[in-house]
């Protein structure tokens, strides 16, 4: 039988009772009893970091966890790991989101724990846990720090960061001045937690509690309510129940159906397109396929049911006083696979049946009044994108499913900032945008940039939208017509590679295709001159460009990757 609490995971010295003699020693060191232990150990796993401003609330949601753990008579561990926030990483916080995954796969299998709690919530910190928790297959439970309030200013509420880029775009265009962006500034972040409007922090919070590793009706909870104090002192109780029963294991949890139940959830909140690429990856770590031709097709049946920006107009704080998420499975019961099982035990089932009937129809709409009918998210292919390509349909703007329109090409982050507002620019509001090496390899990192500014030449005359494709990602909270994880990318020699100015390129929303209108003679002409860019020279960013697997498999090294 496997060893548990301070006798697992012994250092080796060749003499295992000098091993536990020896761990025993520093703790007693520290001030534990013997009693405490002997206890279950709980491994909490807090992602405090002051580069992480979302996570400001860790340590409180930690001692709220550690409290929790203690009533029911375990011992909790407090440890650290790779914090990482959207906006404090360069180039692209989905770079170190592997690292973090090693980092918490290689702790969590490494310690002395018998269960863990997992604190996360900025966008990569779940998908990274999870990430991590399923190569250990160690009993994991999520806790999110919980969103930010919504900010209020002259009469507006404001959401992070749907509004930070509508009032960045304002400006740009010169419709808003210096001194008005910076009051709305200060009331863009009001609080701390994660963005409270429905992107990559949410979505992924959402998609964790419906695959199961979060304690039903928590993830919607504000970082600065008493519900997530009081959710996160639960949890710690849960995971003693964890560390005793040793289950259940994340292996038990991530199925092809509660994989089809998160695609269902994605559509119905309009969830973030870089949920693909986590999904994918977090499904890989337990050697299934995410299957995004099923997401298609969900997407097809189930409408946006979720009135929260950018799709609508309300905020997490709106979603959790709705009824939170199990009220919407209710809504979706019969989409969803009810006989998915949950950490605490029940099934989604059990939940929709115990779940109070009080649900606010403006914020989760019932399916005969969705806030967009027909897919959120839909999945693209064509010569342009063998492996596929995304669009956040319920973003985009209805008049532009169906384009053709010459390319204006920039060939890196770089050209695309040196030229975008050049005067000279040719670019017309019909025009295709296209940025490349951008992507897993090319950026490396594929970081938010696929909804590329609107030229200022453009936007000063009002124009707020137009065509854009690229191998890069975008954030959840952006919107526009935006084609997104172009694959295979530019760097890894896609046909987006090939593009040249003023070739044809043509947008198919309904059809679910994106061609560019060159012949295959043409292109293989310009394919024998490509070459494919340098690589880093050492270190990290080395290792990711080596192994990292294209948007659809997850962006994932391909050595963490499980065999199907
Ligand atoms: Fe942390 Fe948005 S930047 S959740």
């Amino acid at each position: 039988m496997a060893k548990k609490g301070l006798r697992s995971r012994l250092s080796r010295y060749g003499d295992e009772e000098f091993a536990l003699f020896l761990r025993r020693g520093f703790l007693k060191g520290a001030g534990y009893t013997d009693d405490a232990l002997e206890r279950p150990i709980v491994g909490v796993l807090s992602t405090a970091s002051d580069f992480n401003p979302c996570h400001k609330t860790a340590p409180q949601v930690a001692e709220a966890v550690a409290k929790g753990v203690r009533l029911a008579g375990g011992l909790p561990f407090i440890f650290p790991t790779i914090s990482l926030h959207e906006a404090f990483a360069g180039p692209s916080s989905l770079l170190l989101r592997n690292l973090m995954a090693m980092d918490v796969e290689e702790m969590v299998d490494n310690l002395p724990l018998d269960a863990v709690v997992l604190i996360g919530g900025c966008d990569k910190t779940i998908p990274a846990e999870l990430m991590g928790a399923i190569s250990a297959d160690m009993p994991a439970i999520v806790v999110n720090v919980g969103s930010m309030l919504a900010g209020r200013h002259e009469g507006t509420r404001l959401g992070a960061c749907t509004d930070c880029r509508r009032l960045w775009a304002a400006y740009r265009a010169g419709s808003l001045d210096g001194p008005e962006l910076d009051r709305a500034h200060d009331q863009l972040m009001p609080t701390s937690g994660t963005c409270m409007v429905m992107g990559t922090a949410s979505t992924m919070a959402c998609l964790a509690e419906t695959l199961g590793f979060m304690l039903p009706g928590t993830a919607t909870a504000p970082a600065v309510s008493s519900d997530r104090a009081r959710f996160s002192e639960a949890v710690g109780t849960h995971a003693v129940t964890m560390a005793k029963t040793g289950g259940p294991k994340p292996s038990e949890l991530m199925t092809k159906a509660s994989l089809r139940n998160a695609s269902v959830v994605l559509q119905a909140i309009s969830g973030s397109t870089n949920a693909l690429v986590h999904l994918a990856a977090i499904a890989g770590r337990a050697g299934i396929k995410y299957d995004l031709d099923e997401l298609d097709r969900v997407g097809r049946e189930v409408p946006t049911l979720l009135d929260l920006k950018p799709a609508g107009m309300n905020f997490m704080e709106d979603f959790h006083a709705a009824g939170g998420l199990p009220a919407l499975w209710r809504r979706l019961k019969d989409h969803l696979d009810l006989s998915a099982k949950l950490v605490n035990g029940e099934t989604i089932g059990d939940v929709i049946k115990r779940w109070p009937a009080y649900v606010d129809e403006k914020v989760i709409r019932p399916l005969d009044n969705p806030v967009v009918k027909g897919a959120a998210i839909a999945i693209l292919s064509g010569n342009l994108a063998p492996q596929g390509a995304a669009i956040k349909i319920a973003a985009a703007t209805p008049d532009l499913f169906q384009h053709e329109g010459p390319a204006v090409v920039f060939d890196s982050l770089d050209d695309l900032e040196a030229r975008i507002d050049d005067p000279n620019l040719n670019v017309t509001p019909q025009s295709v945008m296209v940025l490349r090496n951008a992507g897993p390899i090319g950026a490396p990192g594929m970081p938010e940039a696929g909804a590329l500014p609107i030229p200022k030449k453009l936007g000063s005359k009002g124009l707020k939208d137009m065509v854009r494709i690229s191998d890069a990602r975008m954030s959840g909270t952006a919107f526009g017509t935006v084609v997104l994880h172009i694959s295979p990318e530019a760097a890894a020699g896609g046909p987006l590679a090939l593009v040249r100015d003023g070739d044809m390129i043509s947008l198919d929303v309904k059809g679910r295709r994106l061609e560019l209108k060159v012949d295959e003679a043409e292109l293989a002409k310009r394919k024998a001159q490509w070459k494919a860019p340098a690589k880093p020279a050492r270190g990290y960013a080395r290792l990711y460009v080596d192994t990292v697997t294209q948007a659809e498999q997850g962006c994932d090294f391909d050595f963490l990757v499980e065999a199907e």
